[in-house]
């Protein structure tokens, strides 16, 4: 869609003013069109093509193992069917650690190839000269603090980060450090929800929280775990809309059952 059409395109500044007048900005990951069609005509804020595809999409264990070209392939399927959100696009592992230049070259892919609007990284400090660069060439930058599953083999768990002082010292100073490099939001996972009170107050960017409570300025979930897609995955923050594991599997029973039976296709059914 052009910035010219109809429908009124999400932007960074939308996303700015809506933190600034209170509004909450709702906003889910996406991995094709068809979900991405049905997700933007209900009017969420931003998709995301999380590098949690790994997990949902590709069955790895961990985000580490998702490629570049993988990434760019999933988002340009949501940029075919997203008309009015705002989306955005993982920087897989691998792709922009230690080497501001290699992170611009693959934000540029990402934003080439794909059509994204925005790129989102993990890390604080020592990603935050990879931050400036990408801004510097016109593409905004989503943080993400907190829970960075990129590091998972550093931290060793899946639990609630920054529970001790220390951490949550070091968390702030990151997120202002993200904030100074020039992000234009942060996400910030697992963390508990006085410290992501805290950092929504400080900053003066949108924070977007998966599991850091209710006082950030929106909030991301995984559509997978959202729609009870995902089935062994029960964190406290995941609330689940739908529990389509069940119902899918119902319905593709009751397919396989009428194939069988020859009750499918009857008459009307075929030419
Ligand atoms: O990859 C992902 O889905 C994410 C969200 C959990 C924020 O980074």
């Amino acid at each position: 869609m052009s910035v010219h059409s109809e429908i009124k395109r999400v932007t960074t500044h939308t996303l700015q003013k809506m933190k600034e007048r209170g509004e909450k900005i709702s906003m889910l990951t996406a991995y094709d069109y068809s979900f991405t069609k049905i997700f933007d005509e209900a009017g969420i804020d931003i998709l995301l093509i999380g590098d949690s595809a790994s997990n949902v999409i590709a069955g790895h264990e961990t985000t580490l193992p998702i490629t570049l070209d993988q990434m760019i392939f999933l988002a340009s399927s949501v940029v075919r069917a997203a008309r009015r959100c705002f989306v955005i696009c993982d920087l897989p592992f691998g792709t922009y650690q230690g080497n501001s230049k290699e992170a611009l070259n693959s934000s540029i892919r990402i934003m080439k190839e794909s059509g994204a609007h925005a790129v989102k990284l993990e890390g604080g400090a020592e990603v935050c000269e990879s931050i400036a660069r990408i801004v510097s060439a016109g593409i905004p930058v989503m943080g993400h603090l907190g829970l960075t599953p990129q590091s998972i083999y550093q931290f060793g768990t899946y639990s609630v980060r920054a529970k001790e002082e220390a951490e949550a010292e070091l968390l702030i100073r990151n997120a202002h450090a993200v904030q100074e490099a020039g992000a234009f939001s942060l996400v910030l996972e697992k963390i508990p929800a006085a410290l992501g009170k805290r950092v929504a107050e400080e900053l003066k960017i949108p924070v977007i929280g998966i599991g850091a409570g209710m006082h950030v300025d929106g909030q991301v979930l995984v559509m997978h775990d959202m729609l009870g897609i995902t089935k062994d995955f029960s964190p406290r923050f995941l609330r689940r809309y739908l529990n389509l594991y069940d119902e899918i599997k119902a319905a593709a029973g009751q397919y396989i059952a009428d194939v069988k039976s020859k009750d499918f296709p009857n008459e009307q059914e075929q030419y």
